[in-house]
């Protein structure tokens, strides 16, 4: 296993975006961290320096195409990206908003991904090496009543970076599909419904990092929750429909 040099994280500003960069953060690391809260950003930067990684900041949406890209370009430059995590996503918290909102959904977890790897693809393909990992989630193996915009973004970067993985494969491109049961973050905090199999963020990075450096093609946990996704998947329609009745 090559050794990971450069790393580009997206939602590092909260959440499991935050926890990643704490963790790879070590002397010799160069982290391109963004995000749209440039306070939270910048503290985060701070505990990363701290550990002695060199590290760049930006306030960037990740719905803004063009910037995003000549952004990553421009940091690449600085130590090529070894790896990529296109992580910065959005949910409806189990409530159901306003149309407008899941079209906003979708921008941020579809296509902010996409403005992700697409860069950063172009970059690897030309030295052919490195590694991409996108956060889909256990919500995109079934479609629930209580997100249908958030599922679907998420089964769309799933199938999407299945897809790449064997693709980018001539390129020697690794790329995984991370897919979280519920995890303590702020984005859940707000959830008012049951989560079950909640985990801490330290545990889920413990798990997507020992994954990606596996190279695992999926990187699901935790168990319980993905075999009750995977019976939800083999059972007949009707029955799990029933059941997903259920899931408020
Ligand atoms: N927590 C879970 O249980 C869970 C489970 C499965 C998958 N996931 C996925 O994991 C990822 C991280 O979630 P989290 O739980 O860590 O949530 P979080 O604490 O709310 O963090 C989300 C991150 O995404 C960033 N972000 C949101 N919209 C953005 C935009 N338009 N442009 C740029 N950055 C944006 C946020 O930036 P600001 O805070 O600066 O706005 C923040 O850094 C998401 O893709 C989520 O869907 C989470």
């Amino acid at each position: 296993m090559p050794e990971i040099k450069s790393i580009l994280i997206t939602g590092a500003s909260s959440g499991i975006g935050a926890a990643l960069a704490s963790a790879y953060a070590k002397p010799g690391i160069f982290l391109a961290l963004t995000g749209r809260s440039s306070t939270r950003l910048k503290q985060i930067a701070q505990e990363c320096k701290a550990n002695g990684a060199k590290v760049v900041t930006k306030t960037i949406d990740v719905r803004e195409q063009k910037s995003l890209r000549v952004w990553i370009e421009k940091q690449d430059t600085i130590v090529p990206f070894d790896l990529v995590i296109a992580n910065a996503g959005i949910s409806n918290g189990g409530k159901e908003k306003s149309e407008e909102f899941d079209r906003e959904i979708f921008a941020v977890n579809l296509f902010g991904v996409l403005n992700t790897v697409y860069p950063a693809i172009d970059l690897m393909k030309s030295r052919k090496k490195g590694q991409i990992a996108i956060m889909s989630s256990m919500a995109g193996l079934y479609g629930f009543p209580r997100s249908p915009a958030y599922s679907s973004s998420k089964a769309a970067v799933k199938a999407f970076g299945e897809s790449m993985r064997n693709r980018l494969r001539p390129f020697r491109i690794k790329v995984s599909v991370i897919c979280p049961g519920f995890i303590k973050t702020p984005l859940t905090d707000t959830n008012e419904y049951k989560m079950p199999f909640l985990t801490t963020t330290a545990k889920a990075v413990q798990i997507i990092q020992r994954g990606l450096a596996k190279n695992k093609g999926i990187i699901a946990f935790p168990w319980q929750m993905n075999l009750f996704m995977w019976i939800l998947r083999v059972l007949p329609a009707s029955w799990s429909e029933r059941i997903a009745r259920f899931v408020k």
